[in-house]
């Protein structure tokens, strides 16, 4: 039952890739933001949380490139994704199937919030940081999952986002980012108000 086969056709919940906590503060993040990117959709569970809570008005962009599917014409994981977000308000939904390097290169639009779980190298996170940061609104946010080492969690001290946000975040006092919260493995930054920089 595991395979998105299942989720699919209905005879399974979705597998939601983040605990009870992170879902509940991705919507609190996400609350009244009318322009939301995630990077790294899977079968939807927390685009599922993003939409249910930005406003209703505004724009979900997921980019995901679907990739990993066996069979990449029936594409379960894409299907189930597509049928679990949809089922949700009316928000608009805008899918991009690609991955979030390709997609960095021609956006041009403001976001409010961004959540960065896709590609999990920590080279990857930090071409996710470097070309995506740059258009967050100057109240922005942006979550990094699988970011952070917690009480019975999945991370390690190896994980690519884990090293991503200790080395820019943590150890460096320079940066105009900060870290405004922490829920299991997700990681929320904001920029820093001016002066306190
Ligand atoms: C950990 S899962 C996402 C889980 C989902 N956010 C959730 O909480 O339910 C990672 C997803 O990232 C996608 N992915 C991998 N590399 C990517 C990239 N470079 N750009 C965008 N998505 C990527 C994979 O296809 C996979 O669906």
């Amino acid at each position: 039952m595991k395979h998105p086969f299942f989720a699919w056709v209905g005879l399974r919940p979705l597998i939601a890739q983040h605990t009870e906590a992170e879902h509940c503060a991705l919507e609190k993040y996400v609350r009244g933001c009318k322009s939301v990117v995630e990077i790294g959709v899977a079968e939807g569970a927390s685009a599922v949380a993003l939409k249910t809570s930005m406003s209703p008005e505004g724009a979900l962009y997921l980019v995901d490139p679907f990739h990993l599917s066996r069979v990449r014409m029936l594409n379960f994981l894409r299907r189930a994704a597509r049928r679990a977000v949809s089922t949700k308000r009316d928000t608009r939904i805008v899918w991009i199937e690609a991955f979030s390097h390709e997609v960095a290169a021609t956006w041009n639009r403001p976001i409010d919030f961004l959540l960065i779980d896709g590609d999990h190298r920590e080279a990857a996170v930090e071409q996710d940081w470097n070309d995506w940061h740059p258009h967050i609104t100057e109240n922005g946010i942006i979550a990094f999952h699988d970011a952070r080492l917690f009480q019975g969690g999945w991370t390690s001290p190896e994980y690519g986002p884990v090293r991503f946000v200790d080395r820019v975040f943590r150890s460096e006092n320079s940066s105009p980012w900060a870290v405004i919260e922490e829920v299991d493995s997700l990681v929320f930054v904001r920029r820093k108000e001016r002066g306190s920089a």
